[in-house]
């Protein structure tokens, strides 16, 4: 059975589906699941928002496939590890978990460069153009650690 990841923003437009595409670059598809979902549902069924699209590919990436979902109890089931961006994500999620193994499933994704710090990935959407470069470099840098950890 391949261990299943899900990354999960606001969106699922911005933060999330580079989440994603990062942490898939990194493990063997054949193992490893990954799938991005939003806590809000106004973007399900649309493609990742341009720019996240235009960081993705200058670091070699295509996440045009990936089409907005919104997160529902059911992915507490589908999924072993839920990454959340923020701590606002955190608590929409964690009000949704059915039980203690549900809410043992979700961790703050920059909780692994920062353990308990309860750092924030910014939410880009309406920021500048360099804050989707400087939301890449964190998450290529979590996504580096969990990927390490679930390859061991
Ligand atoms: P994301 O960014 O959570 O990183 O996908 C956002 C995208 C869209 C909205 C909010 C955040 N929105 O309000 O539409």
């Amino acid at each position: 059975m391949p261990v299943r990841i899900l990354m999960v923003c606001l969106g699922n437009i911005c933060r999330s589906p580079l989440a994603e595409g990062i942490l898939q670059s990194k493990l063997p598809r054949e193992h490893f699941i990954v799938d991005s979902a939003g806590t809000g549902n106004w973007h399900v069924g649309k493609q990742p928002d341009s720019r996240s699209i235009a960081i993705a590919k200058s670091k070699g990436l295509d996440i045009t496939h990936q089409r907005g979902r919104h997160f529902n109890v059911a992915d507490f089931d589908r999924y072993d590890h839920i990454y959340v961006m923020d701590s606002s994500n955190y608590s929409d999620v964690l009000q949704l978990a059915p039980n203690a193994p549900a809410k043992n499933k979700v961790n703050m994704i920059l909780d692994e460069l920062f353990p308990n710090e309860n750092v924030d990935v910014p939410d880009p959407y309406y920021g500048l153009e360099n804050g989707f470069s400087n939301v890449y470099n964190m998450l290529d840098e979590a996504c580096t650690l969990i990927a390490t950890k679930l390859l061991q």
